[in-house]
């Protein structure tokens, strides 16, 4: 087994070498080398690439801006499509300078992979502390960058799976482990030229069940999915099914993870169907495929209309989805009225709606339950996304009316859901992020004092 990928690899280097000596007498200065591996002996320099076994993935030295001369950065692209979607980058922090062409990624004495400029100033570095001294680096088809020893082990001692940037591609875990603390979020470019780290993020929220959240500025959110029922995000009814049905969330309370991931339609022929979701710089997250492998097209995209914008009716406020996606379509919770009607009428609705006519629960807390003739009562609305900051009764309920009796015991509680494939999800705090759908969506019961609910 051993001799033979030793063979192997070096027929392969042997063809290698020919191939590039054919492209340097044919091209001139022109050439443009492939390899398979990133060896000691083997650094990877500007004018050569790193491709993936099925040729799927590339990496390289680029530009952004199509190479126009801007600073230089390592990245990793679909080899066959055209105009390249970067999937990933390497020094987004520290970029090469764009007159120096002697930039080398190379395997240190250390077992490190690290890119090194001109003056082999190291300007990134994998950081692996195993020391190890055959380590090789290669890309794979899924498009995970690894460093692996194979004396030390199968396993990889580093991959760039773990340190996602803008893009998510199928098989790549997003998500964190609550007790190691690593997190695999997604984080923007700061501009369509400018690899660096930007201002929206996106990841899963520690709620149960959890969401995906896009994030502004680190912690303001800005869009989210709606929870995940075990099979979709209940917050997403425009999404297609068909692509959703890839989805998977894989929750793990005893090892402390949650991470997310999709697969392809077609996740065994590699290169069949091609897929991305990504981060713009302008905060959009969106899913991309390309049938036949020759351009992108649009799949989905999460912010496609004003009311996806979270919290864009304000607490206790209601955006109704319409076909003009530009202004958001505000009213308030039935029983609630804006905060500020000179605010609300001059069409500024941040501030929300407040309650009109206080709970009974609150203005009667001495007397007991069975007291109460006049107890709370709920107001259904129906094909919503529900709130955020949805708590889950861990308690098995199994209808809607237990749901409901749970929420009523408790003062705090202000909605409930009862949730296919979830349970009974209740709410305690402001209603915020509430949309109305023109389809789909979740029925949804505000609590209000029944002199609300007569009227
Ligand atoms: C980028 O370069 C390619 C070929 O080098 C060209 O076909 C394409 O039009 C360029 N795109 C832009 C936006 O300049
Ligand atoms: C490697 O370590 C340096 C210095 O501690 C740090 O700046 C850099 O982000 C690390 N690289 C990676 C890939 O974690
Ligand atoms: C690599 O490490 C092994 C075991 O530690 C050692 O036998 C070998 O000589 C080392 N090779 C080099 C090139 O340093
Ligand atoms: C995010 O930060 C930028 C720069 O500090 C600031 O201009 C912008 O207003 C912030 N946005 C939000 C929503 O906090
Ligand atoms: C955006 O929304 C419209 C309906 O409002 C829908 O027809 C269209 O397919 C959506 N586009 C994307 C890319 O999701
Ligand atoms: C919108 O109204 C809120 C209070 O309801 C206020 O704090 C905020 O400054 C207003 N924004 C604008 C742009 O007027
Ligand atoms: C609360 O209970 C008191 C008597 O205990 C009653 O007088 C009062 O009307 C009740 N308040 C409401 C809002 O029903
Ligand atoms: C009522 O709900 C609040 C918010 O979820 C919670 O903190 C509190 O413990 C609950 N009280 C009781 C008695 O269950």
């Amino acid at each position: 087994m051993q001799f033979r990928t030793e063979s192997s690899v070096s027929a392969m280097n042997s063809f290698m070498f020919f191939l590039f000596f054919f492209s340097l007498l044919l091209l001139s200065r022109h050439h443009c080398a492939e390899v398979y591996e990133i060896s000691p002996a083997q650094p990877l320099s500007e004018g050569q690439t790193l491709v993936s076994p099925r040729q799927v993935f590339e990496l390289g030295f680029f530009s952004p801006n199509n190479n126009s001369g801007n600073n230089k950065y390592v990245g990793i692209w679909h080899k066959s499509i055209f105009p390249r979607k970067v999937v990933w980058v390497a020094n987004r922090e520290k970029p090469i300078a764009a007159s120096d062409t002697l930039a080398s990624l190379r395997i240190s004495s250390k077992g490190n992979l690290e890119l090194v400029d001109g003056k082999q100033n190291p300007l990134w570095s994998t950081n692996i502390s195993v020391l190890s001294n055959g380590s090789a680096a290669s890309l794979l088809d899924t498009g995970n960058f690894v460093v692996k020893d194979d004396d030390v082990g199968a396993e990889p001692l580093w991959q760039s799976f773990d340190y996602p940037c803008d893009t998510l591609l199928p098989s790549m875990l997003l998500g964190f482990n609550s007790k190691s603390g690593e997190k695999n979020f997604l984080t923007s470019w700061k501009s369509e030229s400018d690899p660096s780290t930007g201002m929206f993020m996106v990841g899963l929220t520690p709620q149960v069940p959890s969401q995906v959240v896009v994030w502004i500025n680190g912690s303001t959110p800005y869009w989210r999915t709606g929870p995940w029922d075990k099979s979709t995000f209940i917050g997403l009814p425009g999404a297609n099914d068909a692509y959703t049905s890839g989805f998977r969330l894989d929750d793990n309370a005893e090892e402390g993870t949650k991470y997310y991931s999709y697969n392809s339609y077609n996740s065994y022929n590699y290169g069949d169907v091609l897929e991305y979701s990504d981060i713009s710089s302008d905060g959009k997250l969106k899913f991309m495929n390309s049938e036949r492998g020759e351009y992108w097209i649009l799949d989905f995209v999460a912010q496609n209309n004003s009311c996806d914008k979270y919290a864009a009716c304000g607490p206790f406020g209601v955006c109704k989805r319409s076909e003009s996606p530009t202004t958001p379509i505000c009213k308030c919770l039935k029983g609630f009225a804006p905060k500020s009607h000179q605010e609300w009428t001059k069409g500024n609705r941040t501030g929300g709606c407040v309650r009109q006519t206080k709970l009974f629960c609150e203005t009667n807390t001495s007397q007991s339950v069975a007291l109460r003739r006049n107890e709370d009562g709920f107001l259904k609305m129906t094909q919503l996304k529900v709130p955020d900051f949805h708590e889950y009764i861990q308690i098995p309920i199994s209808d809607a009316p237990k749901c409901r009796t749970q929420c009523l015991k408790n003062c705090s509680c202000v909605a409930y859901a009862h949730v296919d494939n979830i349970g009974c999800l209740v709410w305690s705090k402001d209603l915020l992020d509430i949309q109305e759908f023109a389809y789909g969506g979740e029925d949804l019961f505000i609590r209000l004092d029944r002199s609300e609910l007569g009227k």
